[in-house]
């Protein structure tokens, strides 16, 4: 059996027949380095590259790596806006490399590529995500319900389901946690991502363990830490209303006996 290795999307030959010419333009993409087997410092590479009208930052990252520099270092899996494995600041704001055009972007200019702050780099655009999922653990990410193992499915009314729909679509990229100034400063904030997870349980009307998700986010560390600075929403790639999620759980805090 043999193992075909991909080719990056900006390397494939499409036929003329297929919407003619394939325009092209340069970019300059420019991606903060950090190794710290070499140095302590980190520094920016960069390489002027040719791309194409359907590329992606992720694409330009994977044409260095293949072509250019073998040891640029970044998290992808899925290539889709899947996995949430590709969180990094690209221009300035936190993106997925794997959703962000190269034309949406200004190529007049270089592109900087960084990696989302507040969580201790490991390498390049690697981040260790340990002390984000350590703030989603806590916050009990699964189905918790009393009494005996039902006979059929959990029924649930269409309305039910709608309350907590918007923060099922979470993906666990962190790039709301990492937005968020609070959690920059005070690294043991828990953070948008774990509130948004909880709120999917809070608000979930099959779930009997609300109490105590919001015992544990009316913690010093929790929801009250929250400045409502709207960085989080505007990061978030699924769309999900973050902040607004927060400040349904600052409500069912007060309104609850906790
Ligand atoms: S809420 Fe949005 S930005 Fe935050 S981790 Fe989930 S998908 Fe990523
Ligand atoms: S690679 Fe999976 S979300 Fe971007």
């Amino acid at each position: 059996m043999t193992t075909e290795i991909a080719e990056p999307a900006s390397k494939i030959e499409l036929p003329e027949s297929v919407g003619g010419d394939i325009p092209s333009f340069e970019i300059t993409l420019k991606v903060r380095r950090y190794n710290p087997e070499v140095s302590d410092e980190a520094y920016w590479d960069e390489w002027k590259l040719t791309m194409y009208g359907t590329d992606r930052v992720l694409d330009a990252l994977h044409k260095v790596k293949w072509e250019h520099d073998g040891s640029v270092t970044f998290r992808r899996s899925c290539g889709h806006g899947v996995c949430g494995s590709d969180a990094m600041r690209i221009n300035g704001r936190n993106r997925l490399a794997c959703k962000t055009l190269l034309k949406d972007l200004d190529t007049s200019k270089p592109i900087l590529v960084e990696p989302i702050k507040g969580l201790p780099v490991e390498k390049d655009l690697i981040v260790d995500m340990e002390p984000f999922f350590q703030s989603y653990r806590e916050i009990m990410p699964f189905l918790i319900s009393k009494g005996h193992e039902p006979t059929k499915e959990r029924l649930q009314s269409a309305e039910d389901r709608e309350r907590f729909d918007d923060t099922t679509k979470c993906i666990l990229c962190a790039a709301c946690t990492s937005s968020c100034p609070v959690f920059w400063t005070d690294g043991q904030y828990f953070g948008p991502a774990a509130i948004v997870n909880a709120h999917r349980f809070i608000f979930d009307s099959r779930d009997d363990a609300g109490d105590m998700r919001l015992e544990i986010l009316n913690d010093k560390e929790g929801v009250w830490r929250c400045r409502t600075t709207f960085n989080c929403s505007e990061a978030c790639p699924r769309g999900i209303q973050v902040t607004k999620a927060i400040a349904e759980v600052k409500q069912a805090i007060l309104s609850r006996s906790v």
